[in-house]
């Protein structure tokens, strides 16, 4: 079983990509083909130019990823692909390509959820992490905290009410007049700014575990109006560090609250803005403060990728669970919920 080699694919938003790993975490090949530059000149993703662009990309992708890891259709013990959630052309796509796949090779069939593979990605970072642990999942769409149970059993425990951490961080990306993603330029801008520059609200500090970006985002944007409307001065870097610093600010919060209710002893960092350096060192020191492990993948492993929805898989494959090639494609599933 543990030489089960899985082939993932992956194609809910703007990466095109086809992995194969070997049980659930080692990866022979983890390609990834990604549409930003596609998507730039609008400004964000538009959901029809994605599909298309999946479309083009996906037979291509995947005959890389097996030569990359050295192996044939043949030798694939199933094709696992991402089911959702995501846009729901950009998922039709990959499930399209997916089923032909497993029904010409007469391969087995497994539907992945999307942010479950994000929490796999650490299977694949850190060998030896396991469940039970508490992981952050911050991206473009989501923001939630999970009670990991078991290598199958996910509990959202905690997320967001309006805004993903990640859409509020391209958000005041665009207010700045950064391209877009903004998520990793703000990042970059940061680090020359001054976090405590400009006192920006923490949404939702009370004691429960939900999160809300919008006023946050509200108040980047009022803070850039009333600046030019009184011409006072706007520091780039600075609105930058101080909007990174609340919104990792309020993550960890919630996070070290989330660990202490669940009493896990494992933490884990998970999704696309779980590569902004800020939000990584502050997971390191809250680890260390509160002595719990903790996991982050590198930045490969963060982004949208097929590796992690292979390895997500991996743990249905193993327990002999199979999708029917009528599997549909689900935009809105929820965190622990089942494709069929
Ligand atoms: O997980 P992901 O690749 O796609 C979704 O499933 O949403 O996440 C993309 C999000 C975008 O909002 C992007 O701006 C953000 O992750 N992001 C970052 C950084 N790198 C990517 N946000 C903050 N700092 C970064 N370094
Ligand atoms: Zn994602």
């Amino acid at each position: 079983m543990r030489d089960a080699l899985i082939l993932g694919i992956e194609t809910s938003c703007d990466e095109t990509s086809a992995a194969v790993t070997r049980g659930g975490s080692e990866v022979l090949s983890n390609v990834i083909d990604s549409q930003i530059a596609v998507h730039r000149v609008y400004g964000g993703v538009v959901p029809e130019v994605a599909s298309r662009s999946h479309i083009e990309k996906i037979s291509a992708v995947t005959g890389v990823a097996l030569e990359c890891a050295g192996v044939s259709l043949a030798d694939i013990s199933a094709v696992a692909v991402s089911a959702g959630p995501g846009l729901v052309g950009a998922l039709l796509t990959g499930l399209g390509f997916a089923k032909g796949l497993a029904f010409a090779a007469r391969k087995p069939l497994i539907g992945v959820h999307h942010i479950e593979a994000h929490i796999c990605a650490n299977y694949i970072a850190t060998p030896g992490f396991e469940p039970p642990f508490v992981a952050l999942v911050v991206s473009g769409g989501h923001t939630s905290l999970v009670d990991v149970r078991g290598y199958r059993e996910y509990a959202v425990i905690g997320s967001t009410r309006d805004d993903a951490a990640g859409e509020a961080f391209d958000k005041a990306a665009r207010a700045l007049g950064l391209p877009y993603p903004g998520g990793v330029e703000m990042d970059r801008l940061a680090r020359s700014g001054d976090p405590k520059a400009i006192p920006f609200p923490r949404g939702l500090t009370g004691d429960g575990l939900d999160f809300s970006f919008s006023g946050l985002k509200s108040a980047v944007l009022n803070y850039i109006n009333q600046s030019r409307m009184l011409g006072r001065a706007i520091v780039p870097a600075d609105v930058a560090a101080s909007f990174t610093d609340a919104v990792a600010g309020v993550l960890i919060e919630k996070a070290e609250r989330a660990l202490r209710r669940t009493g896990a002893q494992r933490f884990a960092l998970a999704g696309g803005v779980a590569a902004n350096s800020f939000l990584r060192s502050a997971v390191y020191d809250m680890a260390a403060r509160l002595g719990v492990d903790v996991s982050i993948p590198g930045a490969e492993l963060c982004t949208d990728n097929a590796a992690m929805v292979a390895a997500r898989a991996y743990y249905d494959y193993a327990e002999g669970r199979r999708h029917p090639l009528s599997l549909n494609a689900r935009p809105s599933i929820a965190v622990g919920g089942e494709f069929v």
